[in-house]
Parts: C-alpha cells; structure tokens; sequence
C-alpha cells in the first residue's frame, strides 16, 4: 500500500495535483480525514481490479465446459449479490463515518473568521468582537493547530468555498450562511479558489491562505487593524489624490482615507498581500497598473471598469501608491 501511494503521488506530482491546491497534501484536520478516506477508498478498488484481473486470465485459461449446479450458484449469488453488497457497505462506511466530524463547529471562543464570494473575489471579515471587524479581501491568514469557524455567504450567485489542502469544498449561498469549521496542521502557503460555476470568470476566482504561527498571526491582524498611513511623499500624494478624485472611493474602502465604498474590495492594507484580483496577478506595481488599465481583459465582466482614460502617469502613480499601502 505504501509503495502504491508513493507512486501514485508521483504520478500526481506529473499531473500537478501535489502542491499548494492538493487534497492529497493535507495541511488540515477535515483535509486529512478526506485524504484518509480517498485512500482507503482507492485501496479498496485496487484490490477489486486485481481480483477482476486474475479472474480474467482464469476465464481465458480455463477449458470451457459445464459447471457444477451449486459451483454456479455460488457464482451468481457470491460474486452477483454478495460480494457487491459488501464492497459497497465498507465503502459506505468509509465514505459516512467521518461526516460528524466533518461538520463539527469548532469549539466556544475559537477564531471566527467571515467569507462572502462575490463575482469573482472574496470578501474576508475577522470579527474582533463588539461590533468591531477587520476587513480585507482575496487573503485569509490562520494561526496553526487552532481551530477556525467559517461562517460562509455570497453577496450574488453560488460559490463554493475550497481550499483543498485545509478542507472539503461547502456552498456559499446567497441569503444563508453555511458553516465551515477545522483545524490547520501545518504552516505554509496554500491557494484555495472557487468550486462552483459562478459566471464568465469563475476560473479567475482564487484565494491566498497562509498558516503561521500563533505570534506571526497576532501581528499580522494587529497590522490588519491598522488605518492605511497616509501619503508622505509627493508621488505617493499624487497617487492617493489620483485615487480620490477619479472616484476609486466610492466602490473601494481604504480605512484612514475614505470608508464610503463598500462594493469592491477593501484595500486599506492591499500593498502587503500576495496576489491581486483574487489571486491571480502578482501583487507589484506593475501588475496592479496593468490591472487599473486592463481590467476587463484580465477578468471577462469584472464589474470595475478600467481606467485607461487616466493619463498612464496617474494609473502609474495610483498603483505605486497601492504597492505602498503594506
Ligand atoms: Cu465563484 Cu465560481
């Protein structure tokens, strides 16, 4: 078993199903379990094949003739009924067994942490108690071996909710809230994204989740928690007036600056995350000027417009001084 396991993750690692989207590299307490049970699923079926091969060369090699009434009889009811009804019982049992756990809310007092999808990006809340939250979008930052409780929706259409290396896929429904809750294991960067058809751009709908340590993690929030410094010098003011005046404020929060904007994603901190337009630019200068002028052509009816009739310096100043926004 062991030695097919390694080969298969070989061959997972040709067909990239290894690395930061596997299922098969669990980084999670829900994800182990799934892991396990896939495992143990296609170890069964293995065995069945094997058993189907052997009995295929015996039909090749054994000389036909007439069988034995109660030879065939146990045939048909053994091999026909029997057999079938057990494989599908302890695959059942595989299957179902670990549901309870699955669905368990983390324990009283844990991290809570609140995702709405929306066409096509993340909107990330840490609800810091008393009416109190901290917002950002497209990055979600847990403390390792803590357990997290997800409270998911959707501010459009379905999503689905899945980072495959921390825990199985759930719904995000407009008008109800779906809960999601387990423990990361391990540190490291994973990449989570969008299971759900959810329009045009549902393949550009990704997300960043890094796993740290509990202090790392107390940090970040608290830089998190932060308004955006504002603008020291003369370029980065040209930027942020730039910001202002073309309108970027009424869909886009930066706490410190302006929190009139609630339709698109805060961006109070954007500066410091890893990627850009739900995770699939790389966040520097140049990718966030190519996104303000390319909007729509880097994600097909992204509802921002882009904003190429900005004089090119403007967009250039607006991104530099979104980079420096850490
Ligand atoms: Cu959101 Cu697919």
């Amino acid at each position: 078993m062991k030695q097919l396991k390694a080969e298969f993750l070989f061959l997972c690692t040709l067909v990239s199903c290894n690395g930061q989207y596997s299922a098969l590299n669990p980084a999670g307490s829900s994800a182990k379990i799934i892991a396990d049970m896939f495992w143990w699923l296609f170890g069964i079926a293995i065995l069945i094949w094997i058993l189907f091969v052997v009995l295929e060369f015996y039909t090749v090699l054994v000389r036909p003739g007439p069988h034995k009434l109660n030879r065939t009889r146990f045939l048909v009811i053994g091999g026909g009924a029997l057999f079938p009804v057990i494989v599908i019982s302890i695959s059942i049992y595989f299957s179902l067994s670990p549901l309870p756990v699955l669905v368990k809310a983390a324990p009283e007092g844990s991290l809570t942490v609140k995702v709405s999808g929306a066409q096509w990006w993340w909107r990330v809340k840490y609800p810091l108690g008393k009416e109190q939250e901290v917002e950002l979008a497209n990055e979600i930052w847990l403390p390792v071996n803590e357990p997290v409780q997800f409270f998911l929706s959707s501010e459009d259409v379905i999503h689905s909710f899945w980072i495959p290396s921390l825990a199985g896929k759930i719904d995000m429904i407009p008008g109800r809230t779906t809960k999601l809750s387990f423990t990361p294991t391990k540190t490291g960067h994973y990449r989570g994204a969008c299971a759900e058809y959810c329009g045009t751009s549902h393949a550009l709908m990704h997300l960043d989740v890094k796993v740290v340590e509990r202090k790392v993690f107390n940090e970040w929030l608290e830089k998190q928690k932060q308004p955006a410094a504002r603008a020291a010098t003369p370029r980065s003011q040209t930027g942020e007036k730039a910001f202002v005046t073309s309108g970027c404020i009424s869909c886009h929060t930066v706490r410190g600056l302006s929190t009139m904007g609630q339709v698109g994603p805060d961006l109070t901190h954007i500066g410091s995350r890893h990627r850009i337009g739900a995770g699939i630019l790389k966040n520097n200068t140049a990718s966030l000027h190519r996104w303000i002028r390319e909007t729509g052509i880097i994600k097909p009816e992204v509802k921002m417009p882009a904003f190429d009739m900005l004089p090119v310096d403007e967009q250039k100043a607006i991104s530099e001084w979104m980079e420096g926004l850490k």
